[in-house]
């Protein structure tokens, strides 16, 4: 098919509710490593990584001829017969997750990963009420709708029932007005507050991504989540941390996003980097937890010997070259081009992440922060006409959001600065408005 084939046939048998990045979308062809072809033949350098997914560059030989051998070998047989390559990812997640986290039930997305983690805290704790965080994104099914924080994603009705929000922590807009870390994380206490008076006083969990990433990156300061921890259990909650976006590495160092705040969740949940693309989710948790389950369960491609396989090599080959270090190491040296950046341009207004999770907020002023969506978008495109592909999200759709794959070099992160430095001069005064705002994601 020709690109514009592709095109036509995309907007007549595709729900039209699918969006697409840019003026005109980028159709893809084939990519490897770091990077990615569209149907003209044009080379891109790719860091946003199909939204926070290709954790160890495309195609990486190391995971696909793993997948190739499975798929020849057993490709499926559901969750009634067990597997070798199911038992060996859930054996090595139980040696990497914190605390006593043990045992997984693998999914399709990280959609149902919460939607398990949510229904087993119910279960267990007995209470039915929980917390999650305005700004989060937690899914798009019915249940995870009702617990993101972020009306762009929350267009179907009725929402979720037993879903409250507290406030996020979100320095450059804080929504208690205040400055950390004069503001003493007020906003943590924002969780007891909601808990004692839009709840029975009791809740079955606390939802919460440990860095937000479709809300734009937003991390809190590094007290927040001791503090809400503490709250939780004062409440019998149990705390879940979503680590769709920010497990496996991506946040430097260690493993998952939440060990980041030194706290101990009771349930993790992940997908997208998990398996470098390859559809899988997971919701990891005690062995205590899990056995509160007391029906059966089934999921028809949960564990599959494929997926898990991709997860595996995943996983292995994340901790073999320390790319944790890797993305701490170069996250570091990114973040330090991305503040060289912001001094030099008047429309970012804050740089924020952590290891290669990294994002820039635009504003049409520095002084009232008032959101540049139009400017974002424009942005996107002129680093797309240079050849480097990068993300969006935020509540106001005026965040920029860069998750290369874990093994890049400094040489990459330097082109994509260079891209980008280049792009905001090219953005002149007379350009800006020219773009069309998109969805925030
Ligand atoms: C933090 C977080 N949780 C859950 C999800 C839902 O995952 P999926 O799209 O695989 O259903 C996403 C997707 O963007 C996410 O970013």
């Amino acid at each position: 098919m020709t690109k514009d084939e592709i095109l036509k046939k995309h907007k007549q048998y595709l729900f039209p509710s699918i969006f697409t990045y840019y003026s005109e979308p980028l159709v893809t062809d084939h990519a490897s490593m770091q990077y990615l072809w569209d149907a003209d033949g044009k080379k891109y350098l790719d860091f946003f990584g199909g939204i926070v997914t290709i954790s160890v560059g495309h195609a990486n030989p190391r995971v696909t001829s793993k997948i190739k051998a499975q798929v020849d070998k057993l490709q499926h047989a559901s969750t009634v017969f067990p597997n070798e390559a199911v038992v060996a990812l859930a054996e090595k997640i139980a040696q990497i997750t914190p605390g006593e986290i043990s045992q997984s039930f693998f999914t399709n997305s990280g959609t149902e990963a919460n939607e398990t983690a949510i229904q087993l805290a119910r279960i267990h704790t007995g209470h039915y009420e929980v917390v999650a965080l305005r700004h989060g994104y937690s899914g798009r099914s019915q249940l995870a709708q009702g617990l993101t924080g972020h009306n762009t994603w929350r267009k179907s009705l009725p929402g979720a029932h037993g879903v409250v929000h507290a406030l996020n922590a979100y320095c450059y807009r804080c929504p208690l007005g205040k400055t950390y870390p004069s503001c003493e994380v007020a906003c943590a206490k924002d969780v007891e507050a909601v808990i004692q008076t839009t709840t029975a006083g009791q809740i079955a969990a606390f939802i919460a991504e440990p860095i937000q990433g479709v809300g734009g990156f937003v991390t809190p300061p590094k007290e927040y989540f001791k503090i809400v921890f503490k709250i939780v259990k004062d409440y019998g909650g149990l705390f879940i941390a979503d680590e769709v976006q920010t497990g496996w590495g991506r946040t430097g160092k260690r493993w998952f996003g939440i060990e980041q705040w030194e706290v101990t969740p009771d349930i993790i949940t992940a997908a997208k980097g998990m398996a470098n693309g390859v559809p899988v989710g997971g919701t990891f948790t005690r062995p205590d937890i899990a056995a509160s389950f007391k029906g059966l369960q089934i999921s028809t491609f949960g564990g599959n010997p494929v997926t898990s396989v991709a997860a595996k090599a995943t996983i292995d080959l994340i901790e073999e070259d320390r790319l944790m270090d890797n993305a701490f190491t170069v996250g570091e040296y990114f973040r330090q081009g991305l503040e060289d950046l912001k001094q030099k341009h008047e429309l970012i207004g804050d740089v924020r992440g952590m290891g290669l999770m990294q994002a820039i907020e635009f504003v049409k002023d520095l002084s009232s922060k008032e959101p540049a969506p139009r400017e974002t978008a424009q942005f996107m495109e002129e680093c797309r006409r240079r050849g480097l592909l990068i993300g969006k999200g935020g509540l106001f759709g005026n965040v920029v959001r860069m998750s290369p794959p874990l093994n890049i070099a400094k040489s990459d992160v330097d082109e994509a600065l260079r891209v980008m430095d280049d792009a905001l001069t090219a953005m002149s005064p007379a350009g800006v408005g020219a773009g069309k705002a998109h969805a925030s994601r």
